[in-house]
């Protein structure tokens, strides 16, 4: 059976509370719902993991190496600042996805870099929670 972790960085524990507007109104546990439904529709096994601390973020993608087939990240703000998360990345050498809730291309400045997206293999920006799935599914079509 596929293994994969799905790690989410900080403020994603607000989802459904934080910027409505620009995250939409279904909350972090509702996420989990729908990536565990995925799992037992696809008879995949998904860890899913929120950290609000770049280290835990690092230390989790390090654990995951020889243990998972496949990581989906979604860094939040450390996308725009982590090379820790980027090295962790590229040490395990585990094929990763990066997902993005919003179309960060469209929005400031700051969030027109992404470090941890360097090493990454696929990217879905700005599908809304549904974007997991699509990381997920094209994990599993492509480990
Ligand atoms: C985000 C986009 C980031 O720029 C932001 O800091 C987040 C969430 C997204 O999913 O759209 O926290 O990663």
């Amino acid at each position: 059976m596929k293994k994969y972790l799905v790690l989410n960085g900080p403020n994603l524990n607000m989802l459904g509370v934080r910027e409505p507007d620009i995250y939409g109104k279904t909350g972090y546990d509702s996420l989990l719902s729908m990536i565990a439904d995925w799992a037992d529709r696809g008879g995949v096994a998904v860890d899913c993991r929120q950290s609000n601390h770049e280290g835990d973020l690092v230390d989790w993608i390090q654990a995951a190496y020889g243990v998972y087939d496949g990581i989906v990240i979604n860094p939040a703000a450390y996308t725009h600042t982590s090379v820790a998360i980027l090295d962790a990345l590229k040490a395990v050498g585990l094929p990763a996805v990066e997902v993005h809730i919003s179309d960060v291309t469209k929005r400031e400045a700051f969030r027109q870099i992404s470090y941890a997206g360097m090493a990454c293999r696929h990217h879905i920006i700005g599908h809304g929670l549904d974007g997991y799935l699509e990381a997920l599914s094209w994990l599993l079509a492509n480990t």
